[in-house]
């Protein structure tokens, strides 16, 4: 396998939009309880925030964290998770047939973001409520105080708005899972008017409108279309999710699925820029990618998969859900993911990968036990840490492999950053083959490099396969190790990738 790329200072995409490297925490299994926070662990510190899942998320470098949900926010009352924490309400969580106690509410998600050093990205609940309770949350967050609702939150103890610039008018409307599910007319019109009301509050936030809940949908293209022909003028952005998985071994298309992201992004932005000519409109709506990952979606009525749920199911709290081990296939997936962000970075300004701990997570935590870090920790740590500056262009050919789902694509997957200010280039890149080694050769055109800053692979460890992956007792088995094989070589950089590997 081999692959020529070319890289020129002249041909850039867009400014690194540092929200694409962004994640999702949802009261969901335990992504907050247990995750983030778990009074009584001993590692936590006098608010209940485990300190040792807050030193991962540092280190794995998120920029922006959705909240509260996901599907739990289309029956959430966000007033049931504020003020004394031994008054709030316990509530049933219809979403996913969980017992909410309310003890972590909104803010202790500011206090945690603001120890983890990310920016707040809340969701308003449009399934069972609407203007009114999306508006009179933005002035509880945001309004610095003399009215009943800056004042309660002043009461609460946060004598300073919260300041929340990002703000998502619900979640995965167009799906009949959905408490609250919606036409896109009715939810069009919906989000219209929330988005009117919020920023009348608020003329500084920035709105997300819900798209499809993936590419798959019935009606995604005419969901999208029909939304932001109503609410185009009110609205920043339109939302994307997208899961993927291995289907019956077949790894040579799973391992091809940002394929499929890119060919998803690319019919959003057509629909969003046919919608902007129609009307007529000047100014540009984008895209927030604010759900994406590999998940192992195993059926329904499953303690995995609890979309639908069995009348005899107990309600717990904080249930065990979609806990799903990374392995190194996964891991070389959600790298090529970030590259097709990444390309897209133009138009995708936002994205979330799903979720920050345990549910569909890059961090693993056990109530009372340990933390550790999953095989998709390491392309995003990576990735989110070296990608800043410009996007560049590249040209790319590679030799291909045959999948059966996209036909021959190519061996070598890339993406770059040139960081001027700093005289470096970041380079990442996928080797998709399962069997050979990839040469690959990248011409610096112009950029005059001096030298190899560093160079890291991760691929099938040595006492390993494809499907090692880090694990309570073995919680480092799969990561970075150093990629010898790389050097310039007059203006050319040289590097040799293993089979099925990805590499910075
Ligand atoms: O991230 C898990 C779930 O996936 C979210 O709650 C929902 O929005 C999506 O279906």
């Amino acid at each position: 396998t081999h692959a020529r790329i070319a890289i020129d200072r002249d041909f850039t995409i867009a400014d690194v939009p540092r929200r694409l490297f962004g994640s999702f925490v949802e009261h969901m299994g335990r992504c907050v309880y247990t995750g983030i926070y778990e009074p009584g662990h001993p590692q936590a510190d006098e608010r209940g925030f485990r300190t040792d899942v807050l030193e991962l998320v540092r280190e794995l470098g998120p920029t922006v964290v959705r909240y509260p949900g996901g599907n739990f926010v289309s029956g959430y009352r966000w007033e049931d998770g504020v003020g004394p924490v031994g008054e709030r309400p316990r509530r049933l969580d219809g979403a996913w047939h969980t017992i909410e106690t309310n003890a972590f509410g909104l803010h202790e998600f500011v206090d945690w973001a603001g120890e983890a050093g990310v920016e707040v990205m809340e969701a308003v609940n449009l399934g069972t409520r609407g203007v009114e309770e999306a508006r009179a949350l933005v002035e509880y967050a945001n309004h610095p105080g003399g009215t009943a609702w800056s004042d309660l939150r002043r009461r609460n103890g946060a004598a300073d708005p919260f300041g929340i610039t990002l703000w998502c008018l619900g979640n995965e409307l167009d799906g009949p899972w959905q408490i609250g599910h919606k036409t896109a007319h009715e939810y069009g019109r919906l989000a219209q008017e929330t988005a009117k009301a919020m920023r009348l509050v608020d003329p500084s936030i920035e709105l997300v409108a819900v798209g499809s809940s993936n590419r798959q949908m019935p009606t995604f293209g005419t969901w999208e279309h029909t939304v932001l022909t109503h609410a185009y003028d009110e609205v920043d952005y339109i939302s994307m999710h997208a899961y993927y998985q291995e289907h019956d071994g077949d790894a040579a298309s799973f391992l091809a699925e940002a394929v499929d992201m890119d060919a998803f992004i690319d019919g959003v932005v057509a629909t969003i820029d046919a919608v902007k000519a129609a009307g007529k409109h000047r100014k540009q709506v984008d895209i927030s990618f604010d759900e994406w990952n590999v998940w192992y979606q195993r059926g329904l009525d499953t303690d995995d998969q609890p979309h639908i749920v069995s009348a005899s199911k107990q309600w717990r709290e904080h249930p065990r859900l979609i806990e799903d081990a990374y392995n190194v296939t996964d891991a070389v997936v959600v790298g090529t993911f970030l590259h097709s962000l990444l390309r897209h970075g133009d138009r995708v300004r936002i994205a979330n990968q799903a979720q920050l701990v345990n549910v569909i997570a890059p961090i693993r935590s056990e109530e009372g036990g340990p933390a550790w870090r999953q095989s998709i920790f390491w392309p995003f740590a990576r990735i989110a840490k070296l990608a800043q500056g410009r996007i560049l262009r590249l040209a790319v050919e590679s030799s291909q492999v045959p999948t059966a789902r996209f036909g021959d694509v190519d061996a070598v997957d890339a993406a770059a950053t040139w960081d001027e200010e700093a005289g470096t280039i970041s380079l990442f890149l996928a080797n998709r083959s399962l069997a050979e080694a990839g040469d690959v050769a990248v011409d610096l055109r112009g950029l005059a490099a001096t030298g190899v800053r560093s160079a890291e692979v991760l691929t099938v460890p040595g006492d390993g396969d494809r499907l090692s992956a880090n694990v309570e007792t073995d919680q480092e088995r799969v990561g970075l190790v150093p990629l010898r094989d790389v050097g310039l070589d007059d203006g050319t950089l040289r590097a040799t990738l293993p089979p099925l590997s990805w590499a910075a």
